[in-house]
């Protein structure tokens, strides 16, 4: 069995937050932001609107584009670290919403890899048949935990989600998701967390971030997941089509493809535009390029991420 990507969608909030505003707010500048990370906006979740809300505009977005129906659904697999509330997972709020009445749904929480994280699970359940069509969604309204006096992280980070369509089918084709490959190193817990949660304080928390160290892990760890994703699959880095990386900072992504050799045509970017969306990220990126017709069916992607843990991994799909 095959886990095939069948659809992808997005969803975005309406409201833009530009660095000129962010500028009036913290001491920083436009051409700060966007030298050291190509930000130059991102949007924000309007007052009432829940990670739950991007999840399921965003998951509708994929059905429709992969042609089934909610009905056709039988897991679902939401990558946040920004649920609506401690407990149940944002999943089953997601579940009920789509009006799906069986199968499993569940949250999953690997801060900005947890896109690759949650499709490497659902691929998992997809070939081992415990489930048929799944779909797995990151969603994150990171606007609520962000420290807006911080200027070291509140300039990065955007709300929004993004999901895909897996449905198992007899591997005949050679579409589906080939290889994937994830990682955890705890003992960098401190680099990247937020200061709170039920059992430590009570209380919800801010992103507390060391950037400079969090920066030069994410070159070297995405990096080697990347090839070690191409080498599960016994190709190289020059076979892939193209690259959708986690969006933290466009400096991040030229040093992976100077690293690597990738030609920067290849490297979908949408930092500019969204910030760093955490677990949305990556499927908001890949969303955009197959709806702006550069990502084809048949064409091989790879997609990466590193994020809190810290947590690293990337996943080698053909379209
Ligand atoms: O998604 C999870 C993974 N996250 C990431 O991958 C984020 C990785 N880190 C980064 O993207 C970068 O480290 C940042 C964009 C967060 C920071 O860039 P940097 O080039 O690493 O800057 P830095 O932290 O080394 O700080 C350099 C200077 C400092 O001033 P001093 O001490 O040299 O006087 C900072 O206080 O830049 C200052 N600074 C700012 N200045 C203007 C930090 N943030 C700002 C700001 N505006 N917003």
């Amino acid at each position: 069995m095959r886990s095939v990507l069948l659809g992808v969608g997005g969803q975005l909030p309406s409201r833009v937050l530009t660095n000129e505003e962010l500028a009036q707010r913290v001491d920083t500048s436009n051409e700060w932001i966007v030298e050291r990370t190509g930000i130059r906006e991102r949007r924000i979740a309007a007052e009432g609107e829940k990670t739950s809300d991007l999840a399921l505009a965003a998951a509708r977005a994929a059905l429709t584009h992969a042609g089934r129906e909610a009905k056709d659904i039988d897991l679902i697999i939401v990558a946040t670290a920004t649920p609506d509330l401690t407990f149940p997972a944002t999943a089953a709020r997601v579940q009920a919403n789509l009006g799906v009445t069986h199968g499993a749904a569940f949250d999953l929480q690997a801060v900005c890899s947890g896109f690759v994280f949650a499709l490497a699970t659902a691929d998992n359940f997809l070939v081992r048949q415990q489930a048929k069509c799944a779909l797995v969604i990151g969603a994150e309204t990171f606007s609520r935990i962000v420290d807006w006096q911080d200027r070291g992280t509140c300039i990065l980070f955007g709300d929004g989600a993004g999901a895909v369509v897996l449905e198992a089918q007899a591997q005949e084709s050679e579409r589906g998701v080939i290889s994937t490959f994830l990682r955890t190193d705890g003992r960098m817990h401190d680099l990247l967390y937020v200061d709170g949660g039920p059992s430590e304080t009570g209380a919800v928390g801010k992103v507390r971030m060391q950037g400079n160290a969090v920066f030069r892990q994410a070159v070297e760890h995405i990096s080697g997941a990347m090839l070690e994703a191409c080498a599960r699959a016994e190709t190289s880095i020059d076979a892939v089509d193209w690259f959708v990386p986690h969006q933290a900072n466009q400096r991040i992504l030229d040093g992976v493809a100077r690293r690597l050799g990738i030609d920067a045509t290849k490297v979908v970017s949408t930092v500019a535009e969204h910030g760093n969306t955490s677990a949305a990220s990556v499927p908001l990126a890949l969303d955009t390029a197959v709806r702006d017709g550069r990502i084809k069916r048949g064409d091989l992607v790879l997609m990466e991420a590193l994020g809190g843990g810290l947590t690293w991994g990337a996943a080698l799909v053909r379209m």
